[in-house]
């Protein structure tokens, strides 16, 4: 198995959202996140990523139900830790669920879970979730003891953030890389899949090779970013030709 690419489309509903927030049913309104999906999938893309936000800013209920409904690539949702969300996942039902702390003045989501910290609501969402047929992933800073509680609260997944990673700079690059490794080995010997994500472009995706267990990148702004250049399908393929060159 290669290294799997989920793209992250909210971009996608930010730019219509910038136009058309108060005129949803517009006939006007585009870009459309559907159409980003399929054209993601067209590049390569192993799955479609879509982050509902308590505050809706980019991507809406409909777009999610749109997007289950008329593709068929696995999807993955991001949520914040609430009962509405919950709600929302249940009726949904993706192939994924990747839990992330959410609070509404941020920018995108900044710092991981706090799985030690709020050990048992995490514990009963996960459960709830897989109950219904979902598989869970915890967002997390790549923390040896936050990836033992995502082990302990039953998580078929945790994906590594790699902000600090990303914004990193010169010298201090190589410690992220470090405290990335430590956390993909004790997750792969917990026995749970490796995914990792945020702040990643195509200048920085190849210094994570170094980074055993990987399975999947979750890779939203550059490539949205890029397809504003060369068109999204190309921007995937781009992306997809450079993971290739990952160690499996
Ligand atoms: N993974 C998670 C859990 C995220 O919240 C985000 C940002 O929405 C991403 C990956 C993608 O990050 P970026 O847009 O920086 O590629």
């Amino acid at each position: 198995m290669s290294l799997l690419l989920g793209v992250n489309i909210d971009h996608i509903a930010t730019l219509r959202q910038a136009r058309y927030a108060h005129m949803p049913t517009s006939p006007n309104a585009e870009p459309s996140p559907y159409q980003a999906g399929l054209d993601a999938l067209e590049g390569g893309a192993d799955s479609l990523t879509i982050h509902v936000r308590m505050d809706r800013r980019h991507m809406q209920d409909a777009d999610a139900y749109e997007i289950r409904e008329k593709i068929k690539a696995p999807l993955n949702l991001e949520m914040g830790i609430t009962e509405e969300m919950l709600g929302l996942a249940l009726k949904l039902k993706p192939e994924y669920v990747c839990l992330v702390p959410e609070t509404r003045e941020e920018i995108t989501t900044e710092g991981g879970l706090d799985v030690l910290g709020r050990f048992d609501t995490t514990r009963m969402v996960v459960a709830r979730l897989q109950s219904a047929g979902m598989k869970v992933s915890l967002f997390i800073n790549p923390d040896l003891k936050q990836v033992e509680a995502a082990g302990e609260a039953c998580a078929d997944m945790v994906e590594l953030h790699t902000g600090c990673f990303s914004n990193a700079q010169g010298d201090l690059v190589k410690g992220q890389v470090e405290r990335l490794v430590a956390a993909a080995e004790e997750a792969h010997l917990s026995g749970m899949q490796v995914n990792a994500g945020h702040g990643i472009n195509y200048a920085n995706v190849t210094r994570l090779f170094e980074v055993p267990h990987l399975a999947e990148l979750n890779i939203g702004h550059s490539i949205i970013a890029r397809s504003t250049r060369v068109g999204l399908t190309a921007a995937v393929r781009e992306m997809k030709e450079l993971m290739a060159g990952y160690p499996l």
